[in-house]
């Protein structure tokens, strides 16, 4: 088959959304559809229940767990459509963060009870950034939620996105009786059934059509005609064009564990979301199309075995055909590596993979070689953008309590930190380290992961401060200066980047009133000064 055609078979995207609202569920009910699974509560929920911070094991086997399910893999229609996963537990934002930089469009759950929440805010910053194409299913209808008029306001104010209704539900909780799909002018009753595999659809083109009345009656009949006539005045007509920049997110209602409005959803996904896309280089904007391989990690996850060191590292696919026993170069390291056991996933199990196309995820057997953001090619020397850090909000101070391993402490970390787990920051002189995170989890994971795998003991000591800015500047008289004057605050990323790490939002103003020389950017890449919560 030729490779345009592979590229156009494959939809990769990620599901997104605050824990709780129905990821995993719908995830699984996607499985189903596409015959992946055979049988509900075969995805295990990836998430910690309950953050019981002592409970390392249960950390594991979260982690464990999440190798399994990071790259859901099923057919439906004639398309192949890979599901990458992402933690569900909010102290693991920054791997959702990288997974986001992998994916080509994303479905976000909204729990029809609370609405908008932090973590989705979060994350459709960080997809408004890359402009990446957002699919909102309103989950949970089943329960008494909120209405859905101002659901959609939510979404629109605080996710700062247009939204466009593509269904509209009849009610909601106990009185809930379907939704009416305005794309497909028909009507899909609701009969909760955690078993049944597709909706039950009635073509209803004219809403006048008495058949409405006798299937939902009277009062939720005028009721639907009204909603829709308020949908068709207030929201413009669906535009694929705008999904596709990133601008329009079509909007469904359904319930995901009653497998209600699952269909729909999958059905319209497949009908506009986007094929694999290429990426902007540092050097050149890099097509699917391209006869040759280009690749990047945005993921790694080490291993759950302690007997074996080596991790997980995950290529996306960008261009090109990813072959088994074929040498890439590996830019980062100037170095070529031949991979003789890449590994794609299939619901729960691994699989070798002999080739693999744009769009495309591959697990690689790494032995400390990669870090997130590498880049494999057939020879051409670039690095990809839009895989940014951004400020992790929790930082301390990494103390060695082991001076006789001191070696194994800093290749720990340094190992701990390339899989994305956390980011360190190095002050000199003195070689302290920093490490931020989003999640306090982040700290007693990295403190037991040093002492298992690494053999390292360690404690952390909380400091006052609260985000990292990224420094330039086109005066380097100024950025020296600066940098001496406050160097205490003053440290580097794992490449070398300036960082400036500020006490409070109220220091950071001041700083960036009193040297208007320099810049403070809230990312690695330099590119959006507008990630406010950052
Ligand atoms: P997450 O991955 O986003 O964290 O959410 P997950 O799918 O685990 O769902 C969270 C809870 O919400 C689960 O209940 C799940 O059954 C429930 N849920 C998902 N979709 C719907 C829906 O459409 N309606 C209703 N009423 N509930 C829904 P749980 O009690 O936490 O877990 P479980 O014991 O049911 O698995």
């Amino acid at each position: 088959m030729s490779t345009a055609i592979e590229i156009n078979k494959r939809r990769t995207f990620g599901i997104i959304s605050h824990p709780d609202a129905g990821k995993t569920t719908l995830t699984e009910k996607l499985l189903l559809f596409g015959g992946a699974i055979q049988v509900a509560g075969a995805v295990k929920s990836n998430k910690i229940k309950k953050t019981a911070t002592s409970d390392f094991m249960e950390i594991e086997k979260q982690r464990g767990i999440s190798v399994a399910t990071s790259v859901m893999t099923f057919e439906y229609r004639d398309k192949l459509i890979n599901i990458l996963d992402t933690p569900g537990h909010k102290d693991f934002a920054e791997d959702t963060y990288r997974t986001l930089t992998a994916v080509d469009s994303v479905i976000m759950v909204v729990d029809s009870v609370k609405g908008v929440e932090a973590q989705t805010r979060r994350l459709m910053e960080v997809c408004a950034m890359r402009k990446t194409p957002v699919i909102v299913f309103i989950n949970k209808m089943d329960r008494e939620g909120r209405d859905a008029f101002d659901l959609l306001d939510e979404i629109e104010k605080e996710l700062k996105i247009r939204v466009r209704p593509l269904s509209f539900p009849i009610n909601r909780g106990s009185l809930f009786k379907g939704v009416y799909n305005l794309h497909k002018q028909s009507l899909n009753l609701f009969k909760p059934s955690t078993t049944k595999v597709s909706d039950e659809v009635m073509a209803i083109t004219d809403l006048s059509d008495p058949a409405l009345n006798a299937q939902v009656g009277e009062r939720d009949a005028d009721n639907l005609r009204n909603d829709v006539e308020m949908v068709e005045a207030v929201y413009d007509p669906f535009d694929v064009e705008e999904y596709l920049k990133g601008n329009l997110a079509p909007v469904f209602f359904g319930s995901a564990v009653n497998n209600f409005g699952v269909q729909e959803l999958l059905d319209t996904f497949i009908d506009i979301a986007p094929e694999p896309r290429g990426r902007e280089t540092d050097t050149r904007f890099v097509e699917p199309s391209e006869k040759k391989m280009t690749g990047f990690i945005f993921k790694i996850h080490a291993n759950l075995d302690p007997k074996h060191r080596d991790r997980i590292a995950f290529l996306r696919v960008v261009s090109g055909l990813f072959q088994r026993h074929t040498m890439y170069h590996h830019v980062r390291l100037n170095k070529d590596f031949r991979f003789s056991t890449p590994v794609t996933f299939m619901a729960q199990s691994k699989n070798i993979v002999e080739e693999a196309y744009p769009g495309d995820v591959v697990g690689l057997y790494d032995t400390g070689n990669f870090k997130i953001g590498d880049v494999l090619t057939e020879g051409e020397d670039f690095r990809i953008k839009g895989i940014p850090s951004f400020s992790p909000e929790i930082f301390k101070e990494l103390v060695n309590t082991d001076p006789m391993k001191s070696k194994q402490l800093e290749k720990g970390i340094s190992q701990l930190t390339d899989e994305g787990v956390a980011q360190l920051f190095t002050q000199q002189p003195g070689n302290r380290k920093f490490v931020g995170t989003v999640g306090e989890l982040q700290f007693e994971v990295i403190q037991y992961r040093l002492l298992h795998e690494y053999g390292a003991s360690c404690r952390f000591q909380p400091i006052s401060m609260t985000r990292a800015c990224w420094l330039t500047s086109d005066d380097q008289n100024k950025l020296d200066e600066f940098v001496r004057f406050k160097s205490t605050s003053i440290v580097q990323d794992k490449d070398g980047n300036l960082v400036y790490l500020a006490p409070s939002d109220w220091f950071l103003k001041m700083e960036r009133e009193n040297n208007p020389a320099i810049q403070f950017h809230f990312n690695s890449e330099f590119k959006t000064e507008s990630l406010s919560d950052y």
